[in-house]
């Protein structure tokens, strides 16, 4: 079957298995900033927003996305003009590993995009659905609220 997605607003084209995941269909394309992690729907990393909501691609179908706006974190910022939530997690050291980082950027936007002076709360409630085994969501929580205070 064939489905269309919006990616990083650019329309795209797949031809796939009505099995597929869309975890897999992006990452077939080059998406590689959506991590492979548990596979079952828990750790996060797998993240993209879907018109601006954070969802796990692992346990989404490629074809329920059909028609709908993905956004990944190749479509936030380039290697010299980083997004400045982006730019905040670099400062805050908010980044080690860095595999749990794509999704947590693209859920502090969602959220920011909602909610431009969000609570302390509000922050740890949105990135605390993308498991970091790094950084205790100390930094990256700085790192957001930097942003939200710009
Ligand atoms: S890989 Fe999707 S939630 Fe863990
Ligand atoms: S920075 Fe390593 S898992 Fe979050």
């Amino acid at each position: 079957m064939k489905v269309t997605l919006i990616i990083n607003s650019i329309k795209k084209t797949y031809t796939i298995n009505p099995a597929d995941r869309l975890l897999d269909t992006l990452r077939a394309d080059g998406y590689f900033s959506v991590k492979h992690g548990c596979d079952t729907g828990e750790c996060g990393v797998c993240g993209v927003l879907l018109d601006g909501e954070i969802v796990n691609s692992c346990t989404l179908l490629t074809a329920q996305a059909e028609g709908h706006r993905i956004e990944t974190a190749e479509g936030l910022g380039s290697r010299h003009d980083l997004h400045p939530l982006q730019e905040a997690f670099v400062d805050a050291g908010a980044v080690q590993c860095g595999f749990c980082t794509p999704a947590q950027i693209l859920s502090a936007k969602s959220l920011l995009d909602k909610d431009p002076h969000p609570t302390e709360a509000d922050i740890r409630d949105a990135i605390g659905g993308v498991l970091c085994r790094c950084t205790g969501y100390k930094n990256p929580v700085e790192a957001v609220k930097t942003v939200n205070s710009e």
